[in-house]
């Protein structure tokens, strides 16, 4: 009962949240002057917010108009979120009602129209974002006060146009964004509304031109009229259909322009060629054509871009095939440099010719690989990026390439980041002159990940002496490391040479790397890890070493000494469980031991039953120790009492029972967050008191308490959760306990008493009334027997008279010594009646009782004699009392009726009158024996 209590309130208190947030339901959350009331369902604005908040998000509602009435309130807006609603009209007075408002933001509504008026006192909007609405055409100059705008989003409409206004203005607008339009041509008369401007970004992406029959025609007229006459005319079908694109001096138009986005914009290469000429003579830096189909590039197509400062060129997805010579000689100030994804057959030595510039090329799935054959694989012409002298990283990753030809990279002499992760179908050895072309590079990384290298040979990497990263992981190496591998890496840093085939150690494996401090053997079948002297001994820069999923069994108390930098110790997924056991021959392995700046320890997985006491010792600086999923139960006291600084304890998925304070103790204090997940929990009070007080009363973060901390033991509290466990009646909190033995001995007592009274009340009062009389000095009366007229009064009804006088006036006959006194006829004449009763009861020695039904009702008897009778009987004996039963009469109605009980009087005084006549002697003699009985109380 009382472990079932709690539940019930914690389940009740788990519904609360819900609670709480149903009460919230349609309730803005309001935060620092920022107002959220997205996702509400809302159609009026909410009239209770404070006045102060200066950003209001109405996103995903059902707005169908901004009020402006209903913002007079909100003054300080400077943000205001109206996206995803289905306001379709706009009132100029928003604005005036919200003179600070410097974003606005309308996107994803229904909006289609502006008047002149709309915007008009916006003055201080910086951002104005209506993407996707139903805007097909701007007529006038809707935007024209607007002198503060940086970024206009007009992106996803239905605008055919770019015109936005017939006068200059916008001068400040940074960006404009008019991707997925249906803009079909751009014309210098539709942007000339920014001559002012200064646009760091136009984005145009994804206006296809939908060829219709109004276009073909205007197609033909404009090459018939020339309105193009000055450009060189190209008779390539596909591209005078789009020849209209750009109409001479559109981009002149602009102010300045520094960035253009056409992605997705069917241009193909003469078309991105006549679009650099007309973007010739502007401020072009940053130019985006990825997935335009520039299936091609020559010494042509970027042409027109010479006299720019072109920074920035992305041709990504462009399903490039041919790089032409010469193709970017035109782009000596390029810089960042994107041609990932594309379809390159052959990098010719003049390809890249010009590119002196360039710090950042990706080139990562540029290259053709759908190829089978050898013939049909990629080509890089050695010497191909010997122009590229300030090159700093290279990414040709996820490529197809035989192979590294003796000249690949040679001339890249600020090459610091190269990265070849999968990109040769064959590169199984590294030799010595694989890398011969990077001698020259200042290599810092190297990433040579999943490229189905076997072997290592002896000085591969001599040529990358300033090598810090070298990444090896992922690939086929299986092979004895003597150590020479990694001749002349005299600065590495960092070997990852994780997740290979197996790797086999020796003394020297890393006697020439001594600068290393990151060392990743992971899941690499690692051999002779037991080698003497250890194979990391030189490594006394060691700061991370991981030897996890190796399935190590054999390792001697000395792999990892004078690892004193060692911070970082990978061992999960071993199989290291017999060195710590206290019956491994020459007693535990101590291998952690000299680790004094060891912080984190992952042992997880590896079988321990069982930890030596000393295990941790020493190890002060140790946060986070992983022992999660193994099989111990019982840890020793004191174990982790050097852990002062531990700030995470797993220990999941183990079998233990108890957490026990001096076990546990000094690992929790500190802890920041504990996983004892799935153990088999005892739930007693010497198990788990400790513990889950400690829970109750801990900031540290132990996630899933409810759900995954349960009880295993005993039976009855299987599967309860093990925070619930109620320690109050564990001998920690004794005094409760005290008190509680105390108030409830109280109560049962008090509940005994009143029982008592309750049922034997009269016996109680009955018998100290009798101690009374005796105590007082009452005495037995009896030794005077002759002072006694009668033998017994006899208190009948008096419907029974006739029975009384039948049966007792013949035992008088029968017996001369026998005198009964019978009312009817004892009674002196003239005597009051009530007088008489009372001393004719006083001059019987007995009193004798014929109890019937009739004498239950009898009101004389039942009130005056019967307690004239017990009165006596008290003073006298209790022995004087008879009482005769002519019928069955229950207990209680005796004693309702006449207050008198069975159990007042010994058994003998208690006659039942037979209904078999021939028991009527033995009722006679008993008579005569209560009669004849001393009138004695015990
Ligand atoms: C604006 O306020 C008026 C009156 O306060 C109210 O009736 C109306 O529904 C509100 N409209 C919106 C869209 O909140
Ligand atoms: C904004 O108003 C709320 C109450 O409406 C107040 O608690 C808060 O301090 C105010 N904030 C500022 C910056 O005045
Ligand atoms: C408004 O809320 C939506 C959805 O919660 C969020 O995406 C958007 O960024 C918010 N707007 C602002 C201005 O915070
Ligand atoms: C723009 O905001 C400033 C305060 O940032 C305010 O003083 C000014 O009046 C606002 N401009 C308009 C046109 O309301
Ligand atoms: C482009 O290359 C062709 C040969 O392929 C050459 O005749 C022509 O002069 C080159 N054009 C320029 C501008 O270098
Ligand atoms: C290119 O940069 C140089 C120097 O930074 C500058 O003088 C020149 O005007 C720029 N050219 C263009 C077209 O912006």
């Amino acid at each position: 009962m009382s472990q079932s209590l709690p539940y019930h309130v914690y389940s009740f208190l788990r519904l609360l949240p819900f609670w709480v947030l149903c009460a919230s339901c349609n309730k803005c959350a309001v935060r620092h002057e920022v107002a959220d009331c997205s996702h509400l369902k809302l159609t009026q604005i909410p009239d209770d917010l404070p006045a102060n908040i200066t950003v209001l998000n109405l996103t995903h509602n059902q707005f169908r108009r901004l009020p402006p009435d209903n913002f007079t309130r909100y003054s300080q807006l400077t943000i205001l979120d109206g996206g995803f609603n289905c306001i379709s009209k706009l009132e100029p007075e928003l604005c005036q009602k919200l003179p600070l408002l410097e974003i606005l933001d309308l996107q994803h509504n229904e909006l289609s129209q502006f008047s002149d008026k709309t915007f008009m006192f916006c003055m201080n909007l910086t951002e104005l974002h209506l993407r996707s609405n139903s805007i097909q055409k701007i007529q006038n100059n809707p935007f024209k006060n607007l002198k503060n705008l940086i970024k206009l989003d007009l992106s996803h409409n239905g605008l055919s146009s770019t015109k936005l206004g017939t006068q200059l203005q916008l001068e400040n607008l940074q960006e404009l964004l008019l991707s997925n339009n249906k803009i079909q041509a751009l014309r210098r008369d539709e942007l000339d509304f920014l001559g002012n401007s200064s646009l760091k970004k136009l984005e145009l992406s994804s206006n296809q031109i939908k060829e219709s029959p109004y276009w073909r025609n205007l197609i033909k007229y404009i090459n018939n009229e020339g309105e193009n006459k000055n450009h060189p005319k190209v008779h390539n079908p596909e591209t005078t259909s789009v020849s209209i694109w750009f109409s001479p001096g559109c981009f002149q138009a602009i102010g300045k322009l520094f960035g253009l986005s056409l992605n997705s914009v069917q241009l193909g290469p003469s078309l991105t060629e006549k679009l650099c000429l007309e973007l010739s003579n502007t401020s072009i830096q940053n130019l985006s054509l990825s997935n335009t189909q520039l299936y091609r590039t020559s010494n042509t197509t970027f042409f027109g871009l010479k006299q720019t400062n072109l920074t920035m060129l992305d041709l990504s997805h462009n399903n490039l095939n041919v790089i032409g010579n010469d193709s970017f000689a035109w782009l000596p100030h390029l810089e960042y440099f994107f041609l990932e994804y594309n379809n390159i057959e052959h990098l010719y030595v003049h390809s890249f010719y010009g590119l002196f510039n360039v710090r950042y090329l990706n080139l990562r799935r540029s290259f053709t690989k759908q190829s089978i054959s050898l013939a049909s694989l990629p080509k890089i012409d050695d010497f191909s990026f010997q122009w590229l002298k300030c090159l700093e990283y290279l990414n040709m990753e996820d490529n197809n390439f035989p192979g590294i030809k003796s000249n690949m990279f040679t001339g890249l002499v600020k090459l610091k980041h190269l990265s070849l992760s999968n990109s040769f179908s064959s590169l199984r050895t590294l030799t010595n002159e694989t890398f011969l072309s990077l001698a020259h590079s200042p290599l810092l990384t190297l990433n040579l990940t999943k490229n189905k290298i076997s072997k290592l040979e002896s000085g591969a990497f001599s040529w990358l002496g300033h090598l810090k990263i070298l990444d090896l992981g992922l690939n086929e190496i299986g092979q004895e490391l003597t150590g020479q591998e990694w001749r002349g890496l005299e600065n590495i840093f960092e070997i990852y040479l994780s997740y290979n085939k197996y790797l086999q150690l020796t003394s020297n494996s890393f006697a020439l790397v001594p600068s290393l401090q990151r060392l990743m053997l992971r899941r690499v079948a690692l051999k002779n890890v037991d080698s003497f002297p250890p194979p990391f001994r030189p490594l006394h820069n060691l700061t991370i070493l991981d030897l996890s999923n190796n399935n190590i069994a054999n390792i001697n108390d000395e792999l990892l000494e004078g690892l004193e930098k060692l911070e970082v110790l990978d061992l999960q997924h071993n199989n290291l469980a017999r060195l710590w056991k206290h019956a491994n021959p020459g007693g535990p392995v101590h291998f952690l031991k000299g680790l004094s700046h060891l912080h984190v320890l992952n042992l997880e997985s590896n079988g321990f039953d069982e930890i030596p006491a000393e295990a941790f010792k020493n190890l002060f600086e140790l946060k986070s120790i992983n022992l999660g999923l193994n099989n111990l139960n019982i840890l020793p006291p004191s174990v982790f009492d050097d852990q002062v600084s531990l700030k995470s304890l797993s220990l999941q998925k183990n079998l233990i029972t108890s957490v026990e304070k001096n076990v546990f103790g000094p690992a929790l204090k500190n802890l920041s967050s504990l996983d004892m997940s799935f153990n088999p929990f005892d739930c007693t009070c010497e198990s788990i008191a400790w513990f889950v007080n400690w829970i109750n009363g801990t900031h540290t973060n132990i996630s899933e308490l409810s759900s995954h901390y349960l009880c295993n033991t005993p039976p009855q509290y299987h599967g309860f959760p093990v925070m619930l466990f109620d320690t109050s009646s564990c001998k920690d909190s004794a005094p409760f306990e005290l008190l509680f033995m105390i108030n409830t001995s109280f109560l049962l007592i008090f509940i005994f008493i009143v029982l008592l009274i309750h049922f034997e009340g009269w016996r109680i009062s009955f018998y100290w009334n009798v101690s009374v009389h005796r105590v007082l000095g009452f005495k037995e009366i009896d030794s005077q027997p002759e002072q006694f007229e009668y033998a017994a009064y006899i208190i009948h009804a008096y419907k029974d008279r006739d029975w009384v006088w039948e049966h007792f006036s013949p035992m008088e006959e029968q017996d001369q010594t026998l005198k009964f006194c019978l009312e009817e006829r004892d009674f002196q004449a003239g005597v009051l009646e009530l007088e008489a009763i009372i001393n004719s009861i006083k001059r019987s020695r007995k009193i004798i009782f014929i109890i019937t039904q009739h004498l239950l009702k009898d009101p004389l008897c039942k009130r005056f004699k019967v307690h004239h009778a017990v009165q006596q009987a008290i003073e006298q004996n209790l022995d004087s009392i008879i009482l005769i039963f002519l019928e069955e009469i229950p207990d209680y109605k005796l004693n309702h009726a006449l207050c008198l009980r069975r159990g007042m009087f010994k058994s003998r005084c208690i006659l039942n009158w037979p209904v078999q006549k021939e028991r009527i002697n033995a009722f006679h003699h008993k008579l005569q024996v209560a009669l004849g009985s001393r009138n004695s109380a015990h």
